[in-house]
């Protein structure tokens, strides 16, 4: 999705740089929805279940946005489990909870960057980020997956939803110039090689059903 980079002026990658955040909550939903054409509610369920959530299960949205899948996972985790959404833009982590609000599902969202996951070593049963990797320096993007691994539980699950570049110059400029290098350049083959550099197994790859969205599954190592 198309980003601002937030926090500071500069537009390097650098250690200290949070990655491009999103402040605008509703226009981010209209531009999904739009987006999605009609399939979003289809691609959720689709998502869980490939991460595989059954009821129990505690799980963890990294880059939750609007929480819009965290919900429909928190509804599959059922009374005894739970879902934490996490995003570092307060924008979006404050919609998220407008969402939640009124709806009985084991749901908590947090501000909290991916770089370092508030969580003990552990803690979750599963673990999924959709279209947050792109957002992060580049430098950042392995030891993200290697925080998702850390908190996940050993032969815990992780799903990355990413953004899959239109093959061929065209609609690779295009893409770019709409939304900028980050989607331009986003490649599969570099997520699922990243997945595994982080040190998970049984690294795949999966179509979504949605021709802009790819996915890539790994496990977390047994102790
Ligand atoms: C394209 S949105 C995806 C939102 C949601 N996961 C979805 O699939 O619709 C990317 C999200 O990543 C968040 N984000 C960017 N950099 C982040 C970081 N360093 N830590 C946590 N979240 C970040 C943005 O604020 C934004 O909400």
């Amino acid at each position: 999705m198309p980003h601002r980079h937030a926090g500071r002026a500069h537009d390097h990658h650098s250690s200290d740089d949070p990655g491009a955040l999103i402040r605008w909550p509703r226009r981010y939903d209209l531009l999904v929805g739009v987006a999605l054409a009609g399939r979003g509610r289809r691609l959720r369920g689709y998502l869980a279940d490939v991460l595989g959530v059954d009821p129990g299960d505690r799980v963890l949205d990294v880059g939750c946005g609007t929480g819009t899948l965290a919900l429909v996972l928190a509804g599959r985790a059922g009374p005894q489990g739970s879902v934490t959404g996490v995003d570092a833009s307060e924008e979006m982590v404050a919609a998220a909870r407008a969402k939640a609000r009124g709806k009985n599902v084991p749901v908590e969202f947090r501000v909290a960057p991916a770089q370092e996951l508030p969580f003990a070593d552990d803690s979750f049963d599963a673990v999924v980020t959709s279209l947050m990797i792109h957002h992060l320096p580049e430098a950042d993007r392995l030891p993200a997956v290697r925080e998702q691994l850390r908190v996940l539980h050993p032969g815990g699950r992780l799903l990355i939803a990413e953004f899959q570049a239109p093959e061929g110059p065209i609609g690779s400029k295009v893409t770019g110039h709409l939304f900028g290098h980050a989607m331009a350049d986003n490649n599969l083959d570099e997520v699922a090689a990243l997945t595994s550099a982080a040190g998970a197994l049984d690294v795949g790859r999966h179509p979504s059903g949605v021709g802009w969205l790819g996915l890539v599954t790994g496990t977390k190592p047994a102790a």
